[in-house]
């Protein structure tokens, strides 16, 4: 109608998303979430944040600066960015101006854990949670069990980003573990 405005919509401008995470490494499973948001997304930032549930290995800087070493790495991530999570992750999605958080799901178990966690921050600031089924080829490839192979000496290079499995490897030798 002449004279009036449209209504603004989500399309009117850039469309922010955050991909959080413990990323306690980054995987290979993480990256193709990632990818997969990017293609949804015109802007995307990995949120790195802690998990109360989760005992931690590597420090968040770390874990931030192996993200962008791997996202640099690979054209589909173009443009992507990754920051530390300082506080609520929905604090952080306000900060950055994203409409949307994007988890992948690897199956029944994730959605199950993902739902609350969902759920808690629409509560929290009315943020929609996108799911996204990440690529079979990485149904089993969780940070847990990457740490779990390399403690016990097995082979993580091609589960996760290059220069990821050195990491890990030195921060495990470094902690004091009972064995
Ligand atoms: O990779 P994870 O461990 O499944 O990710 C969970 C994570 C880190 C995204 C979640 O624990 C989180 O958002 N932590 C930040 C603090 C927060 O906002 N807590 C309330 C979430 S419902």
């Amino acid at each position: 109608m002449p004279g009036t405005t449209a209504p603004r919509t989500y399309r009117d401008a850039v469309t922010t998303a955050v991909c959080p995470g413990s990323f306690d490494p980054f995987t290979l499973g993480h990256l193709d979430v990632v990818r997969r948001a990017r293609a949804l997304f015109d802007d995307v930032v990995v949120g790195v944040a802690k998990n109360a549930g989760k005992s931690g290995l590597l420090p968040l800087e770390t874990r931030v600066a192996l993200i962008r070493t791997a996202l640099a790495a690979d054209p589909a991530t173009e443009g992507v960015r990754a920051e530390v999570v300082p506080g609520l992750l929905v604090d952080f999605c306000r900060e950055v101006g994203a409409v949307a958080v994007v988890k992948g799901l690897r199956g029944g178990a994730d959605f199950d854990a993902e739902v609350p966690m969902a759920l808690m921050n629409r509560h929290l600031s009315g943020i929609e949670t996108v799911f996204v089924c990440g690529d079979p080829a990485y149904a089993h490839v969780a940070s847990s069990m990457v740490k779990d192979v390399a403690r016990h000496g097995g082979v993580i290079e091609d589960l996760v980003p290059a220069g990821v499995a050195e990491v890990v490897r030195a921060a495990l030798s470094a902690t004091t573990e009972e064995r």
